[in-house]
């Protein structure tokens, strides 16, 4: 049973890259910049249509949170947003290698007074026995780490046998005007203002040119059934401009 705690625990952090120059170096200390703006820009910008899609992971992985006993896992889980959302139906860990999300989190899960454990680490090495857990998200993290497959692998590792891995992420829109217009809108106008408002130089420059580097649907569908899961399915969400990915263990 996971219980929720007082303080972020630290664990040791194994990133894969935590050179000056590496991935994980980088994006680690781009959330902690932007940390204290986060939860207000990520809700200004996308009109609060975020915690709708966080809403929709939910549904879409309850029949796995309702089984006896059952636990989830929130991989980067920043400042607890779906791992709030988790907590409400299972006791749920999540884990982040960034401190000041995390303590952010904390704050938020220790006012909702729910199941959940907040630990400072790397989801490419988490430092949890396999099949462990019902269900295993990540929202919006899995674009961030160094190697998309490295993650979804260990998410398959830290799902029980029949288990359900949850990947929402951006992704790109299908819609031809509304594709035209939405990139003006993230490649142009986001960069703006969410650099402005978060202080940062770069990281809602990194945002779109980040997603461009990503997959696109049926990539990631791809590369969640290389890596082994089964019945991978996709939901577009507001014309794709992100994508809940599910994969059962
Ligand atoms: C865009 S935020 C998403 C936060 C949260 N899941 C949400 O829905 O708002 C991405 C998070 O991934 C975390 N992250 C990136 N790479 C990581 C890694 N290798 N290990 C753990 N956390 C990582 C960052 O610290 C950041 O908090």
């Amino acid at each position: 049973m996971l219980c929720r705690t007082a303080s972020v625990k630290s664990m040791e952090i194994q990133t894969s890259d935590l050179g000056p120059g590496g991935k994980a170096a980088r994006v680690r200390s781009m959330f902690a910049e932007i940390a204290p703006r986060y939860d207000l820009l990520n809700h200004a910008l996308s009109l609060n249509i975020d915690k709708r899609w966080r809403r929709f992971v939910i549904k879409k992985v309850a029949d796995r949170l309702r089984r006896p006993d059952a636990t989830a896992l929130d991989l980067c889980c920043g400042t607890a947003e779906l791992s709030l959302e988790l907590g409400a139906l299972a006791p749920t860990m999540g884990v982040d290698f960034c401190h000041p999300m995390l303590e952010l989190g904390m704050k938020k899960v220790g006012r909702a007074n729910l199941p959940i454990d907040l630990v400072e680490g790397d989801a490419l090495n988490v430092p949890f026995a396999d099949s462990m857990f019902d269900v295993v998200t990540v929202a919006f993290g899995l674009r961030n780490l160094d190697g998309a497959e490295a993650g979804l692998r260990e998410i398959h590792r830290l799902l029980k046998p029949d288990g359900r891995g949850a990947v929402l992420e951006f992704s790109r829109p299908k819609i031809p005007v509304f594709r035209d217009l939405f990139h003006f809108y993230f490649t142009r106008l986001l960069p703006r203002i969410g650099n402005a408002v978060s202080g940062s130089s770069f990281a809602y420059q990194y945002l779109p040119e980040s997603v461009q580097a990503f997959p696109d649907q049926e990539g990631l569908a791809s590369l969640m059934r290389a890596v082994g899961f089964s019945e991978v399915r996709y939901y577009n969400l507001f014309g794709g401009v992100a994508c809940l990915h599910l994969g059962n263990k």
